[in-house]
């Protein structure tokens, strides 16, 4: 429309200008907004006009309102509180929406429903964080900013994953999961269903994968650090979603514009399948068992080189892998709406294959050269089933060994590397890289988080650009974070690690490159504070802890700094096990620890409070953690 096209050239010089008033605190960043000076009230009654066609937003919407305001709530046509309309627009797009508030009220215009419920999701946020309660609000005389809005997506794929198969989650958790992603425009919901550690979705042809494969000895304790079961020790902790189950969350998902993508791991990460079908590995008679989180792998050289010390593979040369493959996408295919699988393909070992004569007869039947190409074969077997089902196939970056063809997508997690490569190759990319995307990784000082594998800073995260430098930009479909569960028991934990990270990754996902801006982000994040807080949502304030790095100097003395993650932090700390506040020392420049501390705590503070958590740092680890000699 002219009018769209008139509002952004204008918005478009006020923001070159300098001019754009700044403060709406929407996450992720608008295309473009400005800010009015006025406020616009909500009416003691408060009446929502849209078309019959989004009349499941307008529900939505007087319910959340009705619930939180306690005010009535009515559909009117004439001079509504908010009003939804459908237009024809050629700059915002499927998924874009405007949004205007003013003193006639709030206006969402959008192509289409998705984009009419973005809008929505950012009138929440222009009202008190009250708005995502489940309760009516103390007080209800709310106020929004006036503002003109243009907004659309910068990708089309704005993805996260959930690894169920570590741990289970509930149908209930799995909706709390979707819920969150929500409020901040994620569109794509990758179901990570199976793994070593159990087999989460109904096969109704192979009743052993849950019966079996979804069960294993309960533990407690750190991840692959803990007892190997005995065979015959109950396998009392797991659980699976039967197909209605199934059905249930993805209409749940598509009701909130979400499509669900997912994971059947294959052929490595298959050990849950093999505790139920051990003829379908290279070593059939092996005492196959659900792993339970013990040890079982050297994961050293991931591209091909792993070595299974209990083999997790499915044994590419055996008809009957592909036979009951075909089996599980005839049952998972129908399913799930969207039209790609994924099919895995990470970190399989092959030590278990290169050793297998039946592997050996395969590569010579089809002429392929190393374990590389034997994976390509497999690969390409899966393929096949999977495009016989009407779907694409995706898989982690791994299945671009021994070549790819077709429309296989790629999801590029061992760094942008494979993206990259699948990019030049042709192929569709999702950009999930563990150096930036990986929201399983501890997020501030590793002696108070919970420790798995590494950490990310938010700061980190923020900073990821999808699209890298030489590569079509037209065949990055996304990016996508990943919350894989190793050490993830319970939701409020998947959320600690989520959030704030989360609100770092949909605004990459959806905010032009140019427009993200970390200070800003910062002081956003903390106004989101309050929404997660009134929705009930664990997150971290990790980004307030002091960033602690050692040095060790050429007399073997060990030198401390700190540094900030956000703005305006002041770190205080004491050598002497006392509890520090902000008449104990603090830091100014890197210091020389005395030789016979053991512990450093430190504690931030802004404005003359302390703020984030009290650090208890042992000596060993800042030995551990120091990197050169000066
Ligand atoms: C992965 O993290 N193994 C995809």
């Amino acid at each position: 429309m002219k009018w769209t096209k008139f509002l952004l050239t204008a918005l478009s010089i006020f923001c070159i200008n300098g001019l754009m008033a700044q403060g709406l605190g929407i996450i992720p960043e608008p295309y473009l907004s400005t800010k009015g000076n006025g406020l616009y009230t909500l009416p003691k009654t408060i009446s929502i006009s849209a078309p019959s066609s989004a009349n499941a937003i307008a529900e939505t919407v007087a319910n959340q309102l009705k619930l939180t305001t306690g005010k009535t709530v009515n559909f009117s046509k004439s001079e509504p509180t908010i009003e939804f309309s459908i237009i024809k627009d050629d700059v915002i797009g499927d998924e874009g929406y405007l949004l205007n508030v003013n003193d006639k009220g709030i206006q969402v215009k959008a192509n289409t429903n998705a984009g009419l419920f973005y809008g929505w999701q950012t009138v929440q946020q222009l009202l008190p964080a009250a708005i995502y309660g489940k309760t009516v609000s103390k007080n209800t005389n709310w106020q929004l900013s006036h503002c003109s809005i243009i907004d659309k997506p910068r990708f089309g794929w704005r993805g996260m994953m959930l690894d169920v198969s570590r741990h289970f989650f509930s149908k209930a958790d799995v909706k709390v999961f979707i819920d969150d992603m929500v409020r901040y425009k994620y569109n794509r919901f990758h179901w990570h269903l199976t793994d070593d550690q159990g087999w989460r979705i109904e096969i109704k042809s192979l009743p052993r994968l849950t019966s079996v494969g979804a069960w294993r000895a309960e533990r407690k304790g750190k991840w692959m650090n803990i007892a190997t079961p005995a065979m015959d020790e109950p396998k009392t902790y797991g659980g699976f979603y039967t197909q209605e189950d199934i059905r249930e969350i993805v209409a749940y998902a598509k009701a909130r514009f979400i499509e669900v993508i997912p994971e059947i791991d294959v052929p490595g990460h298959s050990m849950a399948m093999l505790a139920a079908y051990p003829n379908l590995s290279t070593t059939p008679h092996y005492p196959y068992q659900v792993n339970a989180g013990d040890e079982f792998m050297d994961w050293e050289g991931l591209n091909g080189h792993a070595t299974a010390r209990i083999d997790n593979s499915l044994d590419p040369s055996n008809e009957e892998v592909y036979t009951v493959l075909d089996k599980v996408m005839t049952e998972v295919a129908p399913l799930f709406p969207f039209e790609y699988i994924h099919m895995g393909g990470d970190e399989n070992a092959k030590n278990n294959w290169e050793k297998s004569a039946n592997v050996q007869a395969l590569m010579k039947r089809e002429g392929l050269k190393d374990q590389m190409e034997v994976q390509s074969y497999f690969v390409r077997r899966m393929q096949k089933i999977i495009n016989s089902k009407g779907k694409k196939m995706m898989g982690w970056n791994e299945i671009l060994q021994g070549g790819l063809s077709g429309d296989a997508a790629v999801m590029s997690w061992q760094g942008v590397k494979g993206g990259i490569e699948a990019a030049k190759q042709g192929h569709k990319v999702v950009m999930s890289p563990n150096d930036y995307n990986y929201i399983d990784y501890y997020q501030g000082e590793v002696t108070a988080e919970g420790k798995v594998y590494r950490g990310l800073r938010m700061k980190t995260t923020y900073g990821f650009d999808p699209v890298p430098a030489g590569v079509d930009a037209t065949l990055i479909l996304g990016n996508q974070a990943n919350q894989w569960t190793e050490q993830l028991q319970t939701m409020r934990n998947v959320q600690y690690m989520t959030w704030p990270r989360g609100l770092a990754v949909a605004e990459t996902n959806w905010t032009p490159n140019e427009k993200k801006d970390w200070n800003n982000f910062t002081k956003k994040v903390e106004k989101h504070f309050e929404v997660f807080e009134a929705a009930n949502v664990k997150y971290a304030k990790s980004m307030y802890d002091a960033i602690v790095t050692t040095e060790l100097n050429t007399k073997g003395e060990l030198i401390l700094k700190m540094e900030g993650e956000v703005d305006n932090l002041r770190f205080y700390y004491t050598i002497d096990d006392q509890m520090p506040d902000n008449y104990s020392d603090e830091y100014t420049k890197p210091f020389v620890i005395p030789a016979d501390v053991t512990l450093v705590r430190i504690q931030s503070y802004r404005d003359g409070k302390p703020i984030g958590k009290l650090l208890n740092i042992p000596i060993e680890s800042l030995r551990n953690r120091a990197k050169k000699v000066l």
